[in-house]
Parts: structure tokens; C-alpha cells; sequence
């Protein structure tokens, strides 16, 4: 991210993130601040009321918790069901994954990119969608594969992608 966009994403978070989200956090953190171990369902919980753990969020729950903000860092970063940017409504998710690639999902991706105009890790402006990359969702029998919410789609087509994501509005 340049710096330009920093700014911009963290003035966002600012937005996002109101007094009640807050309070919210605050009786999270009262709940499991003497439990060991409890920073996962910290963030889980942080994440549910939030939506994604941006780093003012990060940071609050590290003073809260009385831990080292590079520590709640790393394991907001580590695993994959943290994400530090906001989601769309609706996430897309093509894989990447071996069985998919040598179907061609890289074309599935740059359609969706191209027609959405949005990159990897981004949400449209409208905020309904968004758009991850990944490496095998486990269903490589129906190569090439993207999920949509929780929903699977085997054999598709970059020809026909866009008619699967404008089902969801
Ligand atoms: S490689 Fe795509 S589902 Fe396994």
C-alpha cells in the first residue's frame, strides 16, 4: 500500500470504528483479559463486532490485553481468518491452487479484476464485494473453482464468472 493510501485506510478505520464498537471491545477484553491463551478469541470476537481488525483495533486490544502490539500483529497477520481490511458483502475467492491454475483460474481473476475494477485484497467502492486469492479450497475434482460467500462453483468459465457474481447483490 502506498502512503497516500495508508492515510486513507486509516482515516476510514477512524470512521468505522465508533464509540460502541468500543464498548463492545472494551467487555471482550474485561472478559478474557486474565484468561491465558485468550488472545485468538479476542481478535475472533473483535473481528465479529468490527467486521476486520485494522490496526487502531489491533492496538486497542494490545493495551487492553497488556501484550506488545507487534505480538497481536503477528497473529492477526498468521492466520487466515483474520483479515486487517474490510470486506465486502459478498467475498470472492478464486483459487489459485495447482489443480485450478492449470485450468486457467488466473483468467478468472483478471476478469473479475478487470470487470470490477478492483485488485486482490480490495472491496468495491459500493462496498459488496470483494476479492481474494487462494491456494486450493479442497475441492480440486471441480477445477476451476471460485466461492462466493459460502457458496461453491466448480468448472467455471472466465467467460461466465460475471454472470455467477451479479446473483448476488
Ligand atoms: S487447487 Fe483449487 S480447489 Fe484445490
Amino acid at each position: 500500500m502506498s502512503n497516500e493510501a495508508v492515510a486513507q485506510q486509516t482515516a476510514t478505520d477512524n470512521e468505522v470504528i465508533g464509540p460502541e464498537m468500543y464498548r463492545k471491545i472494551d467487555a471482550i477484553i474485561e472478559k478474557y483479559k486474565d484468561k491465558p491463551g485468550s488472545l485468538i478469541p479476542v481478535l475472533q470476537q473483535a473481528q465479529d463486532v468490527c467486521g476486520y481488525l485494522p490496526h487502531i483495533v489491533q492496538r486497542y486490544v494490545a493495551k487492553g490485553m497488556k501484550m506488545s502490539p507487534s505480538v497481536v500483529f503477528g497473529v492477526a497477520t498468521f492466520y487466515s481468518f483474520f483479515t486487517l481490511v474490510p470486506r465486502g458483502k459478498h467475498v470472492i475467492r478464486v483459487c489459485l491452487g495447482t489443480a485450478c491454475y492449470v485450468k486457467r483460474s488466473e483468467e478468472i481473476l483478471e476478469k473479475i479484476k478487470d470487470e470490477l475494477d478492483l485488485e486482490v485484497g480490495e472491496i468495491t467502492r459500493d462496498k459488496k464485494y470483494s476479492l481474494e486469492a487462494v491456494r486450493c479450497l479442497g475441492a480440486c475434482g471441480l477445477a476451476p473453482v471460485v466461492v462466493i460467500g459460502q457458496d461453491t462453483y466448480g468448472d467455471v468459465a472466465a467467460t461466465k464468472v460475471m454472470d455467477i457474481i451479479k446473483k448476488y447483490e
